[in-house]
């Protein structure tokens, strides 16, 4: 099945991720813990952690950049920004819009959109469709995080599995066929949404002494529920996008899976029967970077060689929400 009368490729892509690293040594100066129990329960062995005058906005500005020289285009051929993330500058202006002046784009729409780690595979579909309704030409869609800014830095079972970075990628129409995008599967379940949240900072408990001392402004998840329904979830996405493309797992080249646990990814790898070296892993260096997940993930994809022209390639997320989701690309 084709997504639609246009071909919509990925024209290029970029990531950045800051360079101050902590090891998970570094981390167990901080809380209790070790590098032995970080990396044999996540596989994360380091991550990258912005600067204080470093945020979402300007992680996303430099993927964008990045992803713009991939694909041979200029600022003002971008008609269309799209930025996922859990950790805007601000409530507002969108980060989008931020990023639009941070590269001098002269003429676009700009929105976020939020799906936590989902959230590159939401901007990739709501993208792709803009462009197949004709009324844009090229989208620049981004997944930047700043989570070190919403970590509890005092709860060992959440400060140890995130990190700070940003993938883009390009998004354009072509007429050549059985390139591109081929599907996307995409849901939610908003019933399970408290098992991983952050109440703090929205008009439901907006900022105060009282809010900063009950720790609301961090990153609460029960990771034990989080990492039943991921697995379960991730597994029926990527079932049924293949299933409903009359596709056989053994045909995938690439897997770029949201990059969260080994230990879950080990499992879909096993489900899927998958195996695991068709899936493309960089969580030991970043952790989890939420949106920014699977597109630093493509792009490191595409430049180590791993993913060729016309490799078929399975995009599979999920997160906060719930949400999840998968995409299908002949890259
Ligand atoms: N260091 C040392 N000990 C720890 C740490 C730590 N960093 N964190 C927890 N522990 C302890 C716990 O206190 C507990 O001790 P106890 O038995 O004395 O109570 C013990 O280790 C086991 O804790 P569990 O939570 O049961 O450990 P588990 O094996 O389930 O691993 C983990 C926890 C890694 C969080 C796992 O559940 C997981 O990966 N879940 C999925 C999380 C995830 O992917 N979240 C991202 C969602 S995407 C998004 O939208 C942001």
């Amino acid at each position: 099945m084709s997504f639609g009368p246009r071909s919509v490729v990925i024209k290029g892509t970029g990531s950045y991720t800051p360079a101050n690293i902590k090891t998970n040594d570094d981390l167990a100066k901080i809380v209790d813990t070790s590098d032995e129990w970080i990396f044999t329960r996540t596989g994360i062995r380091e991550r990258r952690i912005a600067d204080d005058q470093e945020n979402a906005s300007d992680l996303g500005a430099k993927a964008a950049a990045n992803a713009l020289e991939s694909a041979g285009l200029e600022t003002q051929d971008i008609d269309l920004v799209i930025v996922a993330t859990i950790t805007p500058d601000m409530p507002f202006p969108s980060t989008a819009c931020l990023i639009q002046t941070k590269l001098g784009i002269p003429n676009a729409v700009c929105m976020d959109i939020e799906a936590a780690c989902s959230g590159f595979l939401y901007i990739m579909e709501v993208a792709s469709s803009l462009l197949q309704s004709g009324r844009y030409r090229n989208a620049l869609i981004v997944g930047t995080e700043k989570l070190s800014s919403i970590l509890d830095w005092e709860d060992r079972t959440t400060c140890v599995l995130f990190g700070d970075g940003a993938g883009a990628a390009v998004l354009s129409l072509s007429d050549e066929p059985n390139v591109g995008v081929i599907d996307f599967k995409l849901g939610a379940d908003g019933a399970n949404g408290d098992v991983l949240y952050m109440p703090g900072g929205g008009c439901a408990n907006p900022a105060t002494p009282g809010s900063i001392d009950d720790r609301l402004h961090f990153l609460k998840m029960r990771g034990r529920e989080v990492f039943k329904l991921a697995v379960k979830v991730m597994e029926q996405a990527a079932t049924e996008i293949l299933e409903q493309n009359g596709l056989e797992s053994d045909q995938l080249a690439c897997v770029i899976p949201h990059q969260a646990n080994l230990r879950i990814i080990e499992l879909l790898s096993s489900r899927l029967k998958i195996p695991m070296d068709r899936f493309f892993l960089n969580l030991d260096k970043y952790g989890n970077t939420s949106a920014a997940s699977i597109p630093i993930a493509l792009d490191e994809a595409y430049r180590a060689g791993r993913i060729k022209s016309g490799d078929l390639t399975l995009m599979v997320a999920f997160g906060a929400g719930l949400t999840w989701g998968a995409a299908l690309v002949r890259c």
